[in-house]
């Protein structure tokens, strides 16, 4: 068998370690065929940073069909700014940068902080009570959710619809689903567009200090952002806000209890070793791990020339382990300073939150921590059955 064609995103033992595969995909440094996805791999650093950095490898959206039972979704997708490219990209990036300066981010950080307070303090009642917490939907899930929320101005009461909303519509990301996923897909789309079409009616009444305002003023003054966008705008960022975040936060929580010593490290000096820790969970076992992209002309990636029309998938998980870029790199190493990981993408595309998720990280890490210096696994974490956003379901902790 074709080395990509063992590449079978829906076995189990291939989303519990996706690594041994990846060694072999990059084996070449070229890309690679996959008869099973029908698509080329852009398996190492060098080609994935290429597929995401080349402009005439687009993100194109494909609608799903038919497409009246799909319309909210389609347009969900297809007017947000993750699926679309220049011009439309340009204009819907340059609006949405504003709310994401390093001085807007940085204003963040009380909140941050008091949010990560309040979890630890309702984890320690709970460990008192129970003898265990879960750091996943304890901490990691609820933190980013919180605060992305606060940036747009939907109240945290909202957080559990949220996460359901969006959980809901990311299973459609990943190779193989089922009716009742697509189903549960559109329904939440429908639902999450209703509410935020509500809020912004409100904040169009009333006016607040929050993103959602913000963007309806564009929307109001000009041909900047119609409505399908801005919801579109809010949905994405909702969503984009904390999907890779909670499995980032909660991936590496499990890689440093698979690696006693670098968790004993970190726990003596959370402060101080944040930065590069939090850079090292990124790189080590990444919480998305595919990225598709289509070309519009015939475009070459290395010695291989990717027709029109073929697609490619940016492979995140496997480039961060390129042996060609990073040293040692199946270790895990929190203290690693010559760390250029794609975990965040590449190109124009490039995550904007980032600088968002490293100050939550750089605050939620050191401060689980300092709370529970001990920390330990209270049980086998529990793994989501999923490929392309690979991550924890529960880590039971004590
Ligand atoms: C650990 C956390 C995160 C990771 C690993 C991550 C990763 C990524 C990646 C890989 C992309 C590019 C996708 C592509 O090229 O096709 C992306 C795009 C994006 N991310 Fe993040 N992200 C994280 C957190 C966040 C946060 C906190 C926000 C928002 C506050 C956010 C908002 C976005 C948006 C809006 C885009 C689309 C940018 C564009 O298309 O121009 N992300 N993210």
């Amino acid at each position: 068998m074709n080395v990509a064609d063992k590449l079978d995103m829906q076995d189990p033992a291939i989303v519990a370690n996706p690594y041994d595969i990846y060694r072999e995909l990059r084996a070449s440094r070229e890309l690679i065929w996959s008869d099973r996805l029908n698509l080329w791999l852009a398996p190492t650093l060098e080609t994935a940073n290429a597929t995401l950095r080349t402009k005439s490898l687009g993100r194109i959206y494909d609608p799903a069909q038919p497409a009246d039972e799909w319309e909210i979704f389609n347009w969900l997708h297809s007017d947000s700014i993750l699926d679309s490219e220049p011009p439309k990209h340009t204009r819907l990036r340059a609006l949405v940068q504003k709310a994401f300066t390093p001085g807007r981010i940085a204003a963040l950080a009380p909140n941050i902080i008091e949010i990560c307070e309040q979890l630890l303090d309702a984890a320690q009642e709970k460990l008192n009570e129970t003898g265990t917490f879960d750091i996943l939907s304890d901490y990691a899930e609820p933190l980013p959710v919180l605060v992305i929320a606060d940036l747009l101005g939907v109240p945290r009461e909202k957080a559990n619809d949220l996460r359901r909303w969006s959980q809901d519509i990311v299973k459609m990301y990943e190779y193989g689903r089922t009716r009742e996923q697509e189903l549960a897909a559109q329904k939440s789309g429908r639902e999450f567009s209703e509410y935020i079409s509500a809020l912004a009616k409100e904040r169009k009444a009333m006016p607040a200090p929050d993103l959602i305002t913000a963007l309806v003023e564009v929307e109001e003054h000009g041909e900047k952002l119609n409505e399908h966008e801005l919801i579109a705008m809010c949905v994405l960022l909702l969503n984009a806000g904390h999907e890779a975040s909670v499995n980032g936060f909660g991936n590496g929580m499990v890689s440093l209890f698979q690696n006693p010593t670098q968790l004993a490290l970190l726990a003596k000096n959370p402060r101080e070793l944040a930065a590069t820790a939090l850079e090292e969970m990124m790189r080590f076992d990444s919480p998305l791990h595919m990225f598709e992209r289509t070309a519009t002309t015939d475009t070459v990636i290395g010695n291989t020339t990717v027709l029109a029309g073929q697609k490619v998938g940016a492979m995140l998980g496997s480039a961060n382990r390129d042996e060609a870029a990073f040293e040692n790199v199946d270790v895990f190493d929190i203290t690693r300073s010559h760390n250029p990981h794609i975990a965040f993408g590449a190109g124009i595309h490039f995550c904007i939150g980032a600088p968002l998720a490293r100050l939550e990280m750089q605050n939620s890490l050191p401060m689980l921590f300092e709370r529970f210096p001990n920390l330990s696994l209270a049980g086998d974490p529990v793994q989501r059955p999923t490929f392309v956003l690979r991550g924890w379901e529960s880590i039971p902790a004590n």
